[in-house]
């Protein structure tokens, strides 16, 4: 488990795009906190990381966003308003479990259980979980881990 502590929403893109830049075919990043804790402030440095060009916002109207035209194809899935795993599978999502490129996911743990003890059934495969607190207005913890290949 690493910890990193961000200062200010350009050094959690800049955390995002490291791990963009450094995202291999069918990773799957899974985000947790609270409203306002960074998730999509994270998405962005990954995208920027992958050389995508486009503005991310979050999929308010849809549950994914797809961005190409960078090194990977980007999935940006939100799971906000999918408030039970029924939901979630009901939904269709488990493709993006194994994406044709890189996947990251907001209020993973809706789908993937705690980041400290996700089911056994994502542990197995290329995943880094990450969970993201609000210390201040200005300071957010960022903890992580990657399981898997
Ligand atoms: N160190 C920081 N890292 C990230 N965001 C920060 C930081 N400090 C302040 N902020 C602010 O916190 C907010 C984070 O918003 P963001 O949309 O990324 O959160 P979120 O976790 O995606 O929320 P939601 O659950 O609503 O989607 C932004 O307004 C950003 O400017
Ligand atoms: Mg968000």
């Amino acid at each position: 488990m690493a910890t990193f502590i961000s200062h200010s929403p350009a050094e959690t893109e800049s955390l995002g795009e490291r791990w963009g830049r450094a995202a291999e075919h069918g990773l799957v990043i899974g985000l947790s906190g609270d409203l306002g804790a960074g998730k999509t402030q994270l998405v962005k440095g990954i995208a920027r990381g992958l050389d995508i060009t486009a503005r991310v916002h979050s999929p308010t109207f849809t549950l994914v966003n797809e961005y190409s035209g960078g090194r990977l194809r980007l999935f940006h899935l939100d799971l906000y308003r999918l408030e039970t795993r029924e939901q979630i599978v009901a939904a269709g999502l488990e493709d993006y479990l194994e994406p044709d490129g890189v996947a990251v996911i907001e209020w993973a743990e809706r789908w993937f259980g705690e980041v400290r003890s996700p089911k056994s059934e994502v542990r197995s495969r290329p995943l880094r979980l990450a969970q993201m607190e609000v210390m201040s207005e200005t300071e957010r913890r960022i903890t992580y881990e990657d399981f898997g290949a």
